[in-house]
């Protein structure tokens, strides 16, 4: 196929610049990992596709006009933002639905859906999935006196993904404490927050591709913490322990693929997992973050539409444990969107 990778970048350059200097960053050691789109390049090149690296930065339009100056048969959308604003991530696809390019992954719609925690776990509360009970803030908005509080609870940025804004000062015990981290949200975050029950628990990710009725789960993997510590702050993926520290000497969490899980906790993740496909209207490929409490109740924390797609992250390392190499991988996701797209 003659694909083009679509996505957003804070650099200045015109859209065609990064396919000039893909060789050039493939050459560079940036810790084993260049940028997803580079990645994608490679894996569907190494698959025989014909393939183009568009970058959007301050005009959107300018990728639209490459498209239609030289039209391919699809667009592997490997966008995460727009700018340096994360949640506009919906705006390089709806361009390219008013433009008629089929291309990979989540509608603006999903994406738009699945950013707001609270949104997501409305829908899935309405398909009887298990999801922490919750109260939201609005930038500005203070605790209210009938809110029914419960600890320990985390809060969370409503809208920013990759572990932003998560520390061990998210786990609140009390009332001050709460109220103290929904300001420092809206103050240093800027966003609304999100006040979850803490669910104990294994927390294990849950990878899913496919359309329809085709969908295929991967296998589980799971994050292990400190066994030394038991306090809920210490048993969450901050944002230092998922970015940072795995590359440090002594990694604080540690990514595997699933210990054993009970045969009813296995039928109801994937109970779960394939129901909320389907309640959010995902495409092509997602991941849910799940937890399993001592009672093998499956809870959703998130579900992230476009999973991070890069070589060794969660869902690449489940895809090679079911049988996919990188490559197939990143190929099998321009099929499954090829398809759907007719
Ligand atoms: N309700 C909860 N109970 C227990 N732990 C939680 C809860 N919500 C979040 N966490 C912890 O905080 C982490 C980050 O939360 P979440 O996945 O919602 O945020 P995110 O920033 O969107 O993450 P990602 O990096 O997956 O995009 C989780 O991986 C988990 O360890
Ligand atoms: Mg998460």
């Amino acid at each position: 196929m003659n694909v083009a990778i679509v996505f957003d970048s804070t650099f200045p350059a015109d859209p065609s610049y990064y396919d000039e200097v893909y060789d050039e960053v493939m050459a560079t050691d940036f810790d084993g990992e260049p940028d997803p789109e580079y990645q994608i390049a490679a894996a569907l090149r190494e698959r025989g596709h014909t393939v183009k690296l568009l970058g959007a930065h301050d005009d959107p339009m300018a990728v639209m006009h490459h498209l239609r100056e030289e039209p391919v048969d699809m667009v592997w959308n490997a966008s995460e933002g727009f700018g340096t604003i994360d949640s506009l991530d919906f705006l390089l696809p709806a361009l390219l639905d008013a433009e008629g390019v089929p291309y990979t992954g989540a509608s603006p719609q999903c994406l738009m859906v699945t950013r707001n925690k609270a949104m997501t776990k409305k829908v899935l509360a309405h398909h009887n999935i298990e999801v922490p009970r919750f109260l939201t803030y609005r930038i500005g908005e203070e605790l209210r006196k009938d809110d029914e509080f419960f600890f320990p609870a985390i809060v969370k940025p409503m809208r920013l993904d990759a572990s932003q804004g998560i520390s061990k000062a998210s786990v609140v015990y009390d009332r001050e404490a709460l109220k103290q981290r929904v300001q420092f949200v809206h103050e240093k975050l800027h966003d609304a927050a999100i006040v979850e029950d803490y669910i104990e628990g294994r927390e294990l990710y849950v990878s899913v591709m496919g359309n329809g009725d085709d969908l295929r789960i991967l296998p589980t993997v799971e994050l292990l913490f400190d066994p030394d510590k038991n306090k809920p702050e210490d048993r969450i993926a901050t944002k230092k322990k998922k970015w940072k520290d795995q590359y440090g000497k002594k990694p604080k969490v540690r990514q595997v693929f699933a210990r054993p899980i009970s045969a009813v906790a296995k039928e109801r993740i994937e109970h779960t997992c394939l129901a909320g496909f389907r309640a959010l209207w995902l495409r092509d490929f997602a991941r849910f973050d799940l937890r399993l409490d001592a009672e093998d109740r499956v809870w959703v924390l998130e579900a992230n539409a476009n999973p991070y797609p890069s070589r060794g992250h969660e869902i690449a390392n489940a895809a090679k444990k079911a049988g996919m190499a990188y490559p197939d991988f990143i190929e099998t996701i321009l099929k499954l969107a090829k398809r759907r797209a007719g």
